[in-house]
């Protein structure tokens, strides 16, 4: 049956009555031939269309341009290259610095101790960085919640309950998650590494602080309420690297980045395995088309119209 159907329809296809397809490409292919009315509204189509993605471009950029904010500038970070990977003494670095200073406000939801393993930490190292933190768990026999040191599968402790005690322990402000922070802002790690290490003193006229508010000209609008969180020695590293200021900023940023992006390194890797390959896939590919082509780029066609 289905060959029947396949020989039927092959034969449909090979028939050479295509008298007015030929003829229905023609007019259709050409805006010559269309009216002149029809060719005034496509006209007016193609420049309404181009003025609107303008008129979008146009306003995306004023509304980000049009707020009192500093662009971060670019810094050499050590991941930052094509063919870079995370420094993972940074990431370790970085961890002791968001539980100590960041971790006092900013919960960090999406990170279990267990994804540590093998970054940052050994896993009994992790384990030990885990029971550390008191995780309530859940309900016992007796239908009451426990407290329970943490465990590998735990996410890091938030510091607050719940949104509203953030909001009341910070003025009315909500220090945000930083699980992804360097990719949900605009600059990325340059941003918060900026943010953190460029609060003023003078404030500029037209910037008006509220309470518990301070000056940075990185923060959109000017008016933070983070008080500046690092300083020099805040904390004593283990591995002995003194604490300035910038490299405390350095080594947070670097671990916040690898947060938001676990997967950097092995993408990295696997992008350049694939340009590696796809490169000498496509001269391959390249041969291939020209011996496949060799029939129809030199074969000749005639026409003889029937007598
Ligand atoms: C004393 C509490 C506190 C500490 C400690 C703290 N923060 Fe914050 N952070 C806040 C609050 C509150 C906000 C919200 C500010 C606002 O919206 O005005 C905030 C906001 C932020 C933001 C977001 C800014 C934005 O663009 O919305 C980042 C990034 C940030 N903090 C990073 C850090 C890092 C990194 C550390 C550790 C070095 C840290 N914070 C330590 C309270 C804190």
């Amino acid at each position: 049956m289905s060959g029947l159907f396949g020989r039927a329809t092959k034969q449909a296809l090979l028939r050479a009555n295509c008298t007015p397809c030929v003829h229905q490409a023609n007019t259709m292919s050409t805006f010559r031939n269309l009216s002149k009315a029809k060719k005034i509204a496509l006209g007016a189509i193609g420049a309404l269309a181009a003025g609107g993605t303008g008129m979008a471009i146009a306003l995306n950029s004023t509304v980000t341009a049009g707020e009192l904010v500093l662009h971060p500038p670019k810094l050499p970070w050590s991941h930052s290259g094509p063919l870079d990977s995370f420094d993972h003494g940074s990431i370790r670095r970085g961890y002791e610095v968001y539980k100590q200073v960041c971790s006092a406000c900013h919960s960090l939801n999406y990170i279990n101790y267990r994804n540590l393993v093998g970054i940052s930490h050994t896993e009994d190292e992790a384990k030990a960085e885990a029971q550390e933190a008191l995780v309530t768990d859940g309900p016992n026999e007796a239908g009451e919640m426990f407290q329970r040191p943490g465990k590998l599968s735990d996410p890091m402790p938030n510091p607050y309950p719940n949104e509203e005690a953030a909001r009341a322990a910070n003025n009315g402000a909500y220090p945000p998650d930083l699980s992804f922070i360097t990719s949900a802002r605009h600059g990325k790690e340059d941003y918060v590494y900026h943010l953190l290490t460029c609060y003023c003193d003078d404030v500029p006229a037209g910037v008006n602080l509220g309470e518990g508010q301070y000056f940075n000209p990185y923060f959109p609008g000017g008016a933070i309420s983070m008080a500046k969180a690092l300083y020099n020695e805040i904390i004593e590293y283990e591995d002995g690297t003194p604490a300035t200021t910038p490299q405390l900023a350095k080594d947070v940023c670097t671990f916040l980045k690898w947060c938001a992006e676990p997967e950097h390194d092995r993408r990295k890797k696997l992008g350049i395995k694939c340009i590696m390959l796809f490169s000498m896939l496509s001269v391959a590919i390249y041969y291939m088309k020209r011996h496949k082509f060799t029939v129809i780029k030199s074969r000749k066609i005639e026409y003889r119209p029937r007598k």
